[in-house]
């Protein structure tokens, strides 16, 4: 049998203990499926003494992971510490440069350093895997990487984070404002103390920026994605989209356009009936459409210590079965070098259909004004509803648009016309719809 894969593991938090323990666990089944063991040869963490529910003692411990990085004693250095810049990034850079393969489930280290660490692995002739990153436990960069020789990729898109899906999918169940499902999804663990960074959708872009890198074989350009978080989503909203046969979706979409990529991460309303409305609570999604197979859906758990594990692990078995001398396939899915400037389509050619919620003044002539701004704007209207609101807001209606494809400029202008013109008694609520199948 070939001699063990020695892997060291910086971060043993919530994936890196489970991947200690998964490797323990199945010790028997990984090696009959790569014909060689997996140990566990070194660990870095901050805390030495904290117990991390698998014994470790056999492992070398390192208090500073660059130092691990670089270590005899690994093949594989495996990443789990998280974060942008600090120990991740340099330790990652350190064991590529080194000669080490790397795994790592970092989607904002990639987002940020992803194409200048593929160079440095692809010079060094070792793997930078990192199934993990995306979409947890969903294998989608193995398949967008491996499986789909020969398709041109036109459109990508999916619910990558579990957080605002979790959120979104409670409000419409349960009838419950954003604000009180937060407190719940905190209470529960589904969400950060600070939720931010998922609810206002960097933690989606993150992913997406991989995603578009993987399907257009451009440079990872994350601080040129649009973005929109969840929460100014309200009841009206998932209410009136419910009544018109949508449901809303935190969803990061990159698409192919004339102009150049989009690449976009906002609420979207897609039809109840498509197989990605269907994806509730935590659980992530990712729609890949190209000429040649169609639209294809993958989903499943997207966080989580052993889902995530499960694709760290893969990450790992698939090095421990490479074997020396063997040409492994580029980081990105083509050669990092290789990769073409990313060329942003400008979001305000967007096209598509728009869902538009007015709360106005309850008075003659108003429905006409915004009928009108929308006609000045070549907007041609699917449908136009208005509510009486009861109560306190007596002398205030809904009217809520649906128009049929148009762009984002001439809705910014009729909106902004319709603003102007005085009507509004709130912020006027724009959703983008998306076609899905
Ligand atoms: N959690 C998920 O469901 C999930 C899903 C997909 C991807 N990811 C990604 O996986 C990575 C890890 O996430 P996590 O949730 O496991 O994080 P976590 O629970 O916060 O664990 C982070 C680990 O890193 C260690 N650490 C921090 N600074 C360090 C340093 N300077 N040197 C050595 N170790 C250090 C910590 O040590 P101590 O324990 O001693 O403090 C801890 O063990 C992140 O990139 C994350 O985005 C997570």
């Amino acid at each position: 049998m070939a001699e063990a894969l020695r892997v060291g593991i910086a971060g043993l938090g919530t994936v890196g203990a489970s991947v200690a323990r998964v490797l323990r666990d199945k010790a028997v089944e990984l090696t009959r499926q790569c014909g060689r063991d997996i140990v566990v040869a070194a660990v870095s963490a901050r805390d030495p003494k904290r117990d991390r529910g698998v014994d470790l003692n056999a492992a070398k411990w390192f208090d500073d992971p660059v130092k691990m990085a670089q270590a005899a004693e690994i093949d594989v250095f495996v990443e789990l510490i998280g974060g942008d810049e600090g120990p991740a990034f340099a330790a990652v850079k350190t064991a590529l440069e080194a000669g080490r393969h790397v795994v790592t489930a970092n989607k904002a280290l990639l987002a940020k350093h992803g194409v200048a660490l593929a160079e440095i692995a692809e010079k060094k002739g070792v793997l930078l895997n990192y199934e993990a990153a995306v979409a947890g436990g969903i294998p989608v960069i193995k398949t967008m990487r491996e499986a789909m020789a020969g398709n041109s990729v036109t459109r990508v898109f999916g619910i990558l984070n579990g957080t605002c899906n979790y959120i979104l999918t409670r409000m419409e169940a349960e009838g419950i404002s954003f604000d009180a499902c937060l407190k719940d999804a905190q209470r529960l663990g589904y969400a950060e103390a600070d939720p931010t960074f998922d609810i206002e959708g960097h933690d989606t872009a993150h992913k997406l920026s991989i995603l578009t890198s993987l399907a257009f074989g451009t440079k990872i350009a994350a601080n040129d994605i649009y973005m929109e978080g969840i929460s100014n989503i309200t009841q009206a909203d998932i209410r009136a989209a419910g009544d018109l046969g949508y449901r809303i979706k935190l969803l990061g979409v990159a698409q192919r356009t004339e102009s150049g990529i989009e690449q976009r991460v906002h609420p979207t309303m897609v039809p109840t009936a498509s197989v990605i409305a269907q994806v509730h609570g935590v659980v992530n999604a990712v729609a890949i459409e190209t000429d040649i197979l169609g639209e294809l859906l993958l989903s499943g758990p997207g966080a989580g210590g052993n889902a995530t594990a499960s694709a760290v692990i893969g990450d790992i078995a698939d090095i421990a079965k490479s074997r020396p001398g063997f040409q492994h396939g580029p980081v990105f899915g083509r050669p990092a070098k290789e990769l073409k400037p990313y060329k942003k389509a400008q979001m305000r050619s967007h096209a598509g259909g728009y869902f538009i919620r007015l709360t106005v003044h309850d008075r003659i002539g108003v429905f006409a004004a915004i009928a009108k701004r929308m006609a000045d704007n070549d907007i041609s209207l699917e449908s136009i509803v208005q509510h009486a609101i009861s109560g306190e807001a007596a002398a205030q209606k809904t009217v809520i648009l649906v128009t049929h494809e148009t762009t984002e400029a001439a809705v910014r202008k009729a909106v902004d016309g319709i603003t102007k013109d005085g009507h509004l008694t709130d912020k006027p609520q724009v959703i983008r719809i998306e076609r899905a199948g």
